[in-house]
């Protein structure tokens, strides 16, 4: 087969941005991947994951960049404090064609968690799929109990709050490794 006759693969960008959602494509994309994500993909919900935290929790996305500019939403995860320093995170996704390329879940979790810090989380919990334990763990998180959360097994995790300095940004940038790129188009 000619090489133009090839399926093209999915755009995968070199740089990412992970930021809280200010601008309207932001966040239209934040609930869109969503959607995609905890509704088509997942099926944990069948109309629409949107709940009465949205009204007032602070969203964050991971887009991609072109030419140094944020593109597209790949990535999304939301914060709020459900009682007096106490912050929950909910709702991460990753966008499939980007997951395990960019780090982009592991930088949404800990801009979401630095973020609860600086304004005053003194705890920071999550409801954790039982598959991505493993991923939270390993970014100074613990189990404190298993639970079941629509019908699925989750474990309620506690951020370790020392690992993740309140330190102010609204965005961070990451580069992806070149050789993730290369190792990717080799196989
Ligand atoms: C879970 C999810 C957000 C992870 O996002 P991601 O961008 O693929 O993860 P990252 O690339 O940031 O992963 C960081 C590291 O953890 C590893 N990792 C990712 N998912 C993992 C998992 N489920 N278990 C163990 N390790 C995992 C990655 O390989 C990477 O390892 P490295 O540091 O050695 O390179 C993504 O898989 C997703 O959207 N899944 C569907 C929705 C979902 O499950 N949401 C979470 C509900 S709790």
């Amino acid at each position: 087969m000619a090489m133009w006759d090839q399926p093209a693969a999915p755009f995968i960008p070199g740089q990412y941005c992970v930021r809280i959602a200010q601008a309207a494509w932001e966040r239209d994309g934040h609930f869109r991947l969503r959607h995609e994500v905890f509704c088509d993909e997942q099926q944990v919900f069948s109309r629409t994951d949107r709940d009465a935290i949205d009204d007032d929790a602070i969203l964050l996305v991971a887009t991609t960049c072109v030419l140094g500019s944020p593109h597209s939403v790949v990535g999304a995860v939301r914060i709020h404090e459900d009682e007096p320093g106490s912050w929950r995170g909910s709702r991460l996704a990753v966008q499939a064609d980007h997951r395990r390329v960019g780090r982009l879940g592991a930088e949404l979790i800990r801009l979401a968690v630095c973020t609860a810090h600086q304004r005053g989380a003194t705890r920071f919990l999550a409801q954790v799929q039982v598959q991505n334990v493993t991923l939270f763990e390993r970014m100074n998180w613990r189990s404190l109990e298993q639970i079941t959360v629509h019908g699925l097994p989750h474990h309620l995790m506690q951020a370790d709050l020392a690992h993740y300095p309140p330190h102010g940004l609204v965005e961070t940038r990451m580069v992806r490794p070149l050789a993730a790129r290369a190792m990717a188009q080799a196989a």
